[in-house]
């Protein structure tokens, strides 16, 4: 029996969702993943890489235990193969009789883009968000995560768009608790989700070189679940895609890529460090807010001005109708 996802939200069910990175997989290599509360298996075969049900439909053993064999996935439990088709093509038990026609497995679409693997539960008609600068050869990509948050995707979002908590989450990384002040600024929801430019930030050292000055973050959510920023400082531009998994009712997974046209000197692992520590400071915050789910009526929670982004971003998912993790 195929496992229901936890929510009929046409919106998620029909968008492709990352659940492993690409380059991870090495030839042969078999993950679990989780998605909208599907156990999912994903391996890498002769034909590529492979996201199905994660169940046998024999006995109902995950097939993420088992391995690859001749192109083929087994089941750990008693050695079923399933092909790249999701179609059982071997019974050891019974080496010389024909696997039934009902002995396969729940297929998924498989897409690689980012050097991430998208696939949906449901029946995706477009494409995966659009990250440009990661074959941008003016930019390096840098990837990060993935972060495990129990917290449900929107109001993971939300913390990512949001400047207010910069000079406290993140004194001395992000932010500066003697420039907690945010300027004006405008957020608008466009065909393609929630804008908004050149918000001025003061940051103790923006780029790495030590040096404290304002930058402009421009902020961009781009799906229900993927949001975007870039910073810039004169030529330079540092911008990051934040791409959230809804993995279950209660938990999420961020996937990053930074990319850059500066600093191409300093090591890729120093600046994923320097990330990891930002969402582990982000973590906590994050887990303790109540109600889980993002309350979308306006009146819910206090606004400022310095939210627009944030009000702009519960507008639109009104709009869009989005009601896996809002209330
Ligand atoms: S449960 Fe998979 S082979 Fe029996
Ligand atoms: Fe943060």
């Amino acid at each position: 029996m195929a496992a229901a996802p936890l929510t009929d939200d046409p919106l998620l069910l029909n968008d492709w969702h990352v659940v492993a990175r690409a380059s991870e997989l090495a030839p042969g290599a078999v993950r679990s993943a989780r998605l909208l509360g599907v156990d999912l298996v994903v391996w890498r075969g002769e034909d590529g890489i492979q996201v199905w049900d994660d169940l046998c439909i024999h006995r109902g053993a995950k097939l993420s235990g088992g391995k690859v064999k001749e192109g083929c996935l087994m089941c750990p439990y008693h050695g079923w193969t399933y092909d790249a088709d999701g179609a059982c093509v071997g019974i050891p038990a019974h080496p010389s009789q024909k696997p039934p026609p009902r002995a396969r497995t729940r297929v998924h679409p498989a897409r690689v883009l980012y050097d991430m693997v998208w696939t949906s539960v449901g029946e995706p008609s477009g494409e995966p968000p659009p990250f440009p600068e990661f074959s941008d050869p003016a930019y390096r990509s840098i990837p990060s995560g993935p972060y495990a948050f129990n917290a449900l995707g929107p109001r993971v979002i939300e913390n990512f768009l949001d400047v207010g908590h910069f000079p406290f989450v993140h004194a001395g990384y992000l932010g500066d608790p003697g420039h907690p002040e945010i300027e004006d600024y405008e957020a608008e929801i466009t065909a393609s989700g929630v804008i908004a430019r050149d918000i001025p930030i003061w940051q103790p050292d923006p780029d790495g070189t030590g040096r404290a000055a304002r930058v402009l973050y421009t902020y961009e959510a781009i799906r229900p679940l993927t949001a975007r920023f870039t910073k810039a400082q004169g030529e330079q531009r540092f911008t990051m895609i934040d791409i959230v998994t809804p993995v279950d009712a209660g938990h999420s997974v961020a996937w990053a890529i930074m990319a850059m046209n500066y600093a191409f000197d300093v090591p890729e692992e120093k600046i994923r460090v320097f990330q990891d520590e930002v969402t582990a400071q982000d973590l906590p915050i994050v887990e303790s807010q109540r109600p889980e789910m993002l309350p979308l009526d306006l009146q819910a929670e206090l606004h400022l001005r310095s939210d627009r982004t944030a009000i702009a971003y519960r507008k639109w998912l009104r709009q869009l109708g989005l009601r896996y993790g809002t209330s």
